[in-house]
């Protein structure tokens, strides 16, 4: 089973809560089902949420017997609310239902199987899309890895963050697939441990040399010497630079900095937001405290303990080497370069 499929009106996904000790299926009948998926985090990822997110519109345009346009379109428009309210950082969710809408929004679609049919064919163009972005960013991020580089990464940006093979791990497989000898440190990446449960659960079915370590190892790791890069996907790109990540990123960035270790973010065009000046406007995810006072069931901590418990953090843009798109490698400055590189201007 791959991390997402479409089969008979029903959207298949891998549950990622479950892993790597179970393997199993997730049935999403209809966009509510897809809201708890992307809410508990069944999936999750930054592309991977918002191709779940299209493919939750495609669920609701089949929800009813629509005998207008109009009341599909109606429809369709609550669910797109809703699936927009389940997790506010990784603006591919938003970037996707955005071109959703504005797929709904053409002229000219008058019947109500008409707007289904394009509803699908949009959802499923967005979805081929992100493989082919995880594709290019592989291809032009393996020119950054060295061989017999050690690469320090931290979350899970694999195939379970994407539907291709992934954004900072697209990088890492195409330097592996080129032949380099590369090994990973993979942070565990408290609470929820997506480097831990899933990086080194894709690292081991690829073959891909890796040593897990909890993040409180990286700085030592790296006075060590043995680290010659770090890098990781990212939730959100400002527009001066400045990226969303899993949190934990951000110390991560300010060690490396201390260590000379370059740290590299890879990410599609999706995940770039124009339309935020600095890392200051991005919306950072609070999660459930009982994430941090469990460790996976089991109870660490007093019941009802004080805590704090922020999804993300921002890198400032001044802690990053370069930007790893599908377009390209993106350097400093990147209020001027990442601009030109979408907009061309
Ligand atoms: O809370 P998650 O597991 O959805 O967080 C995911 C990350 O932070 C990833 O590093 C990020 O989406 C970028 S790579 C796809």
């Amino acid at each position: 089973m791959k991390q997402i499929e479409w089969n008979n009106n029903i959207l298949y996904l891998l549950d990622q809560r479950k892993l790597p000790a179970e393997t199993a299926i997730l049935e999403c009948k209809n966009h509510h089902d897809v809201c708890m998926a992307i809410k508990t985090l069944a999936v999750r990822g930054a592309p991977l949420i918002g191709v779940a997110a299209a493919m939750g519109l495609v669920l609701s345009s089949i929800a009813n017997e629509f005998e207008t346009a109009e009341e599909l379109r109606n429809y369709v428009e609550s669910a797109e609310k809703e699936l927009r309210s389940t997790r506010p950082t990784a603006v591919n969710l938003m970037w996707a239902l955005d071109r959703m809408l504005t797929a709904i929004d053409k002229p000219g679609y008058l019947t109500a199987e008409s707007l289904r049919k394009l509803i699908l064919e949009e959802a499923m163009a967005i979805w081929e899309e992100d493989c082919e972005l995880c594709r290019l960013m592989g291809i032009n991020g393996a020119a950054v890895i060295p061989d017999n580089a050690n690469i320090i990464t931290h979350c899970n940006t694999g195939s379970l963050a994407a539907s291709g093979d992934g954004t900072a791990l697209s990088v890492i497989r195409q330097a592996h697939r080129d032949g380099k000898k590369i090994h990973v440190f993979v942070d565990e990446t408290r609470p929820l441990l997506q480097g831990a449960r899933l990086t080194a659960w894709e690292l081991s079915k690829d073959g891909i040399p890796y040593t897990l370590i909890t993040d409180n190892m990286a700085a030592h790791v790296m006075k060590e010497k043995k680290i010659d890069l770090a890098i990781t996907g990212a939730d959100r790109i400002a527009a001066n630079g400045d990226s969303a990540n899993k949190i934990g990123t951000y110390g991560l960035a300010v060690i490396a900095k201390a260590h000379n270790v370059p740290f590299y973010i890879a990410a599609p065009y999706s995940t770039i937001d124009l339309g935020i000046k600095s890392g200051k406007e991005i919306v950072i995810e609070q999660r459930d405290p009982d994430e941090v006072r469990f460790f996976g069931s089991r109870q660490t901590a007093p019941e009802n303990c004080n805590v704090y418990n922020p999804a993300f953090d921002v890198t400032p843009a001044e802690l990053i080497r370069a930007i790893i798109t599908d377009r390209g490698i993106i350097e400093q400055p990147f209020a001027t370069n990442l601009k030109q590189t979408l907009c061309g201007v």
